[in-house]
């Protein structure tokens, strides 16, 4: 086992998708997969690995904001081999375009991390999606009128000091805020793999709105299954 997922090498498919909450991960798995067992209990942040129309799939929970993430997806990439990961997670819209329940794919992640500057020692780096998983995404959505393609604004603090920053985010064409997209696209780009990061809307920072979590799951399911869409394209 790698030091924070309780697996051995090949209990992890190739494609991973990457729900913050292991609770969703343990949903995901029980409600899309067959032939489903727990690969991991480690910390209680859960992994499963199944089958989606006869291919292999695995669900690991990352728990939340980028350290947290990078933990995990750094053992996926460096000890198990997996070659595509989607985090199928959940944001707040920042832009007037976007309604809750909406979805959002991500083209590429602005964030206030340090993690990316440490990496390039001050440089900004530009991290975005794999095209072939963010195309099959949007193919996979065609015609819905509910479903963005465009970028995420990744915060270090979901209590923001300085909300006023984000909003001036929005101006450049960021649609919503969550956690995790940046440094997962980064680590991708630096293993030489793929990640695409797909959220619901499930609160709107500007107008208030929120939704109930009966609508919350509902959503979830529709984004969760283009997901599985692209990783399996
Ligand atoms: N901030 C950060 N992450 C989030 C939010 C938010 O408002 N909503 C859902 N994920």
């Amino acid at each position: 086992m790698s030091t924070h997922i309780g697996a051995s090498p090949g209990d992890v498919a190739p494609f991973v998708l990457l729900p913050g909450d292991p609770l969703r991960a343990k949903w995901i798995a029980q409600t899309f997969l067959d032939d489903v067992r727990c690969y991991s209990e480690v910390r209680g942040m859960l992994g499963f690995t199944g089958t989606w129309r006869g291919a292999p799939v695995s669900v690991q929970g990352s728990g939340m904001g980028q350290p947290s993430m990078a933990i995990y997806v750094t053992e996926l990439f460096a000890e198990y081999d997996v070659q595509r990961v989607v985090r199928v997670g959940s944001a707040g819209a920042l832009s007037e375009r976007l309604r809750v329940r909406d979805i959002v794919i991500a083209s590429g992640a602005c964030t206030d991390s340090s993690m990316n500057r440490i990496r390039f020692d001050g440089l900004d780096y530009a991290p975005v999606a794999s095209w072939p998983l963010l195309s099959a995404a949007a193919a996979a959505a065609a015609g819905r009128d509910d479903v963005h393609v465009g970028l995420l604004f990744s915060a270090d603090s979901f209590y923001a000091a300085k909300p006023e920053l984000m909003m001036r985010m929005v101006e450049y064409g960021a649609l919503a805020v969550e956690m995790e997209a940046s440094a997962l696209y980064t680590l991708a780009a630096g293993h030489g793999r793929e990640a695409l990061a797909i959220c619901t809307i499930s609160d709107h920072v500007v107008t208030g709105e929120s939704t109930s979590a009966e609508e919350r799951e509902r959503t979830f399911g529709d984004m969760v299954e283009i997901a599985l869409a692209a990783g399996l394209s």
